[in-house]
C-alpha cells in the first residue's frame, strides 16, 4: 500500500513535480490531428500535465498550443476567434499567433509598444501518425532531442484522456506498444521525439 506521499510522488504531474518533470522531457500526444484539421477552425481545449491549454490551426495551417488563459484578464482563449493567422480573445480583442506573440492589441492606443512585451506561453508542435504532439519541457533540452520515427501508418488514431493525470493512447494493442518508446525512452532505449519526416511537421 502506497502512502499518500508515495502516491503523490508517482501520480502528480504538475510542473515542478518529479513525474511532471520526467514527462516534460518527452514528446506528448496532445490531441488528434482531425480535431484541429481545419485552418481557422474551432479551437480545442486540452488539459495536459495539469495545464489548461488551447490548440488551434491557423490560416496558414500551422498548429499552435497556447496557455488557455489570455494574459490580459484571464479570459479563456478556447472561445477566441481563430482568424487571419491568430487567435483573438473575445473579451478585449488581443490576438496571439501560434508562437504566443501578441500580434494585435486593439484595446491599446497605437505606438505604445505594449504588444511587443506580451508573450503567451506556447509549446512546440509536431504532427505525426494522426496525432498533434507537443514538448512541454525546457527548450534547451528540446533543441537536442533526436527525432525518432513514429510510424506513419499508425492506423486509426483515437484518444481517451480520462483526466489530467492519466493519458491513454487509444489504439489497437500492437500500436499502443509502438508508441511506448516515445513516452518512456529511458526504459526502451529509443529517442524521444515524434516526427521523422514521415508525418507532417508544421514547425
Ligand atoms: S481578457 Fe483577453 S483581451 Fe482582455
Amino acid at each position: 500500500m502506497l502512502t499518500p506521499e508515495e502516491n503523490d510522488l508517482m501520480c502528480r504531474v504538475e510542473n515542478g513535480m518529479p513525474m511532471g518533470d520526467i514527462f516534460r522531457r518527452h514528446w506528448m500526444p496532445a490531441c488528434l490531428i482531425e480535431e484541429v484539421a481545419e485552418p481557422d477552425g474551432t479551437p480545442r481545449k486540452i488539459r495536459l500535465l495539469g495545464e489548461d491549454l488551447v490548440v488551434f490551426r491557423d490560416t496558414d495551417g500551422k498548429v499552435g498550443i497556447l496557455d488557455e488563459q489570455c494574459p490580459h484578464r484571464r479570459a479563456s482563449l478556447v472561445y477566441g476567434r481563430n482568424e487571419e493567422c491568430g487567435l483573438r480573445c473575445l473579451y478585449h480583442g488581443w490576438k496571439f499567433d501560434v508562437d504566443g506573440n501578441c500580434t494585435d492589441m486593439s484595446s491599446e492606443p497605437a505606438g505604445t509598444g505594449l504588444a511587443e512585451k506580451i508573450k503567451l506561453k506556447s509549446y512546440p508542435v509536431r504532427e505525426a501518425a494522426g496525432f498533434v504532439w507537443t514538448y512541454m519541457g525546457p527548450r534547451r533540452i528540446h533543441a537536442g532531442i533526436r527525432a525518432a520515427g513514429v510510424p506513419a501508418d499508425a492506423g486509426n488514431a483515437d484518444r481517451n484522456i480520462q483526466d489530467d493525470r492519466k493519458l491513454q493512447l487509444g489504439a489497437d494493442p500492437g500500436r499502443r506498444n509502438r508508441f511506448r518508446p516515445f513516452l518512456f525512452p529511458a526504459l526502451f532505449g529509443h529517442g524521444a521525439g515524434p516526427g521523422s519526416g514521415r508525418g507532417r511537421n508544421r514547425r
